[in-house]
């Protein structure tokens, strides 16, 4: 491994915002069967200088959209979750240094999501350029099998985001909202192409994203530079 990695690493052990748990943590019996973290319920106690509304930015990569999203709404406490340790040791560095007290990180698998939010606790959730898994439906964010996981902890009126470069991920993520009843917020394929004010009370508006309501709901975007959409489950 690199040496700026491992200094990364090394750093990551002192943020205070960012949660990594090991393997063993998680995984009761070694392999299959997970284990509820401590965090789980109590993550406006434990990791935040305030209790408020819980957002989730899911594959947040170096954190950017989650400080950015904590600075554009003061109002809630944002979590950026990610696997890739040297990655989100830039957003955590940036919330460390600038005492950032309504963000934190968490380097997880996102498929182990579950063992770290209570049913209820998470009000909206981001996915911001996820990757598309052109093979692999299940790995897919935007997949049932992942909205399922995202229902357990998102509370009612709860809201998935989608804003996506890929054409495929946005058709795709339209017709799983469709077919499984899940309310569409907005969408378009053309993000930066819509007038804000077609955006406006969607929760797409500065941000530029659509969302859903309902247990879950998705956004993302269509074609061009960047798209969103949205919908609910
Ligand atoms: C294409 S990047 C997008 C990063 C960021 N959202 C952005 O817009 O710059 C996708 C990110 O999702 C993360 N990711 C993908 N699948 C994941 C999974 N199952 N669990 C955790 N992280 C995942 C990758 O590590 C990567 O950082």
């Amino acid at each position: 491994m690199g040496h700026d990695k491992l200094r990364k690493f090394a750093e990551n052990e002192t943020f205070s915002c960012l949660l990594q748990p090991s393997a063993s943590e998680l995984l009761a019996d070694g392999f299959f069967a997970l284990r509820d973290h401590a965090v789980k319920g109590r993550w406006n106690e434990d990791m935040f200088d305030a209790a408020r509304p819980l957002v989730l930015e899911l594959g947040c990569g170096k954190g950017e959209y989650t400080i950015d999203l904590s600075r554009r709404e003061p109002s809630c406490n944002y979590i950026g979750v990610d696997i890739k340790g040297a990655r989100l040791w830039k957003g955590a560095k940036y919330a460390h240094e600038h005492r950032l007290g309504n963000v934190a990180f968490l380097r997880t698998r996102i498929e182990f999501i579950g063992a770290f939010f209570a049913p209820d606790e998470v009000s909206q959730i981001w996915l911001t350029f996820s990757d598309p898994q052109l093979k692999s439906e299940n790995s897919r964010l935007t997949s049932p099998v992942f909205l399922e996981r995202y229902r357990r902890f998102l509370r009612p009126g709860g809201i998935v985001h989608l804003k996506t470069d890929s054409r495929f991920l946005y058709e795709y993520s339209l017709a799983v909202a469709r077919c499984n009843g899940l309310r569409v917020l907005a969408a378009t394929p053309d993000l930066y192409g819509t007038a804000p004010e077609a955006l406006f009370g969607t929760g797409m508006g500065q941000s530029g994203t659509g969302l859903v309501q309902d247990g879950t709901g998705l956004v993302r975007g269509g074609t061009g530079p960047q798209h969103a959409e949205s919908v609910t489950p």
